[in-house]
């Protein structure tokens, strides 16, 4: 439930005004309240969606369609993502590998063999790890799991195959899905519409010679915090070695206790706290809470060990008040005018963001 680590910071930190100098921090979702679909930390980042016609049938075509995850630190957690489009024309899902849309629809006009999906609006999502080997491609299968660039370019990017019918079967006649939807799996992200790029090229295995696809279109896609929830999901409190007061996370940071409410949130002391949990059931996105003043999923803390001359020390401790999730491959990010130099760091990894000068950040994972 506790992580602890213990950050050295090179550079001079004048003692007293921490409080002022911390300038932000986040976890896993940052606590931005802008409407445009823009994070100031990681301000290039996005999802693209690479659809790359592979080859015409006589009914349509086959697709590899590619997720990459551009973003610096905001991966994707389980349950996972979901992709939606809507469809220009008629066209069906014959058939998928490494992913499988959530809903059949109605196939009922189909006589013979029967598509995998009818909709309209189909909503695809990945395959589990553990799938058998006939029915994976290229980096599927990760139960829909993708992490970011900056954490681990090497699982940042998801890949399923789609063989679409009563489609357009040349680069003319067919026509580009349209309104995109990714959840992750809440809401969050808004996609732009596809558009034409260069066709993507690939190269063999033993890199002898290239292949191209037929057709590529890109759609990218932007995180808001905005849309994904109004409230803040987590809160920050202060503690240094040379005063006993500790300050806590503001009262109602992310949202208020209701005491005429029961089960707005959870008391660890209760003598059912396990029946408690276990009958609120699974509604995965809403978060279910330990009582506290400040009602956060989670809290970090930040002390402030040692501040000397040539160098202050601080340990961040994160806490997990949410009944619902375990947290993997998280990260936290801290804005701090001195994080330039970090000198040691205990227990993480960290590495640096440097959007624009004058403004350093670092995240540690
Ligand atoms: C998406 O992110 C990549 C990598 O940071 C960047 O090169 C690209 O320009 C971005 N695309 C858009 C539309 O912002
Ligand atoms: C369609 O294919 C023709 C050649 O087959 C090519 O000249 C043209 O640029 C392609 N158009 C698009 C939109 O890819
Ligand atoms: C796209 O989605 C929006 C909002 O969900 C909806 O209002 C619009 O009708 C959709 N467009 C198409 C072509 O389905
Ligand atoms: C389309 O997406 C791919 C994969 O992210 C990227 O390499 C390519 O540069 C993009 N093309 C354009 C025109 O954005
Ligand atoms: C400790 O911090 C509190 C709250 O900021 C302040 O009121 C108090 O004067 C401080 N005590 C000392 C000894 O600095
Ligand atoms: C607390 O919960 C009660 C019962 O659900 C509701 O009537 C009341 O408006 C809530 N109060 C606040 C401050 O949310
Ligand atoms: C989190 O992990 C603990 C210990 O492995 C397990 O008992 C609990 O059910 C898990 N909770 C969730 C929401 O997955
Ligand atoms: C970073 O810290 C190291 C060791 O404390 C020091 O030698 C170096 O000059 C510092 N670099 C900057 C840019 O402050």
């Amino acid at each position: 439930m506790e992580h602890t680590m213990l950050p050295a910071i090179g550079s001079v930190f004048p003692r007293g005004v921490f409080a002022a100098l911390l300038l932000m921090l986040l976890f896993s979702f940052s606590t931005f309240t802008s409407i445009e679909a823009y994070d100031p930390l990681d301000p290039t980042g996005n999802i693209t969606i690479k659809w790359d016609v592979i080859s015409w049938t006589p009914d349509g075509y086959v697709a590899v369609v590619t997720m990459y995850n551009f973003q610096q630190y905001r991966h994707i957690q389980a349950p996972g993502w979901s992709l939606g489009w809507t469809w220009a024309k008629k066209e069906v899902i014959w058939n998928m590998m490494g992913a499988q849309t959530t809903e059949q629809g109605d196939c009922s006009k189909f006589k013979a063999g029967i598509p995998h999906c009818c909709k309209k609006d189909p909503t695809v999502v990945d395959l589990l790890p553990g799938t058998p080997y006939n029915q994976q491609i290229a980096n599927c299968c990760k139960g829909g799991v993708l992490n970011s660039w900056g954490q681990d370019p090497s699982n940042a990017v998801s890949s399923f195959q789609i063989s679409v019918g009563s489609a357009g079967t040349t680069n003319k006649t067919v026509k580009m899905p349209k309104n995109f939807t990714l959840k992750a799996p809440g809401p969050g992200y808004t996609c732009g519409p596809a558009k034409v790029v260069k066709p993507t090229v690939f190269i063999t295995n033993d890199k002898r010679r290239t292949t191209q696809a037929m057709m590529t279109w890109n759609i990218t896609c932007t995180y808001s915090q905005f849309l994904a929830q109004k409230a803040p999901s987590c809160c920050v409190s202060l503690s240094s070695f040379y005063n006993d007061t500790v300050v806590n996370c503001p009262t109602c940071t992310c949202g208020c206790r209701n005491k005429t409410e029961p089960g707005s949130c959870v008391d660890p002391n209760s003598p059912h706290l396990a029946s408690v949990v276990s009958a609120s059931g699974k509604t995965a996105n809403t978060p279910l809470v330990q009582c506290t003043s400040h009602m956060c999923p989670i809290r970090v803390h930040w002390h402030v060990k040692l501040n000397y001359k040539e160098y202050w020390r601080v340990k961040i401790t994160i806490t997990n008040f949410n009944y619902r999730m375990n947290y993997s491959q998280w990260n936290l990010v801290v804005q701090h005018p001195n994080l330039d130099n970090i000198t040691q760091l205990f227990s993480f990894n960290y590495k640096s963001l440097n959007p624009y000068e004058g403004l350093s950040k670092f995240y540690l994972s």
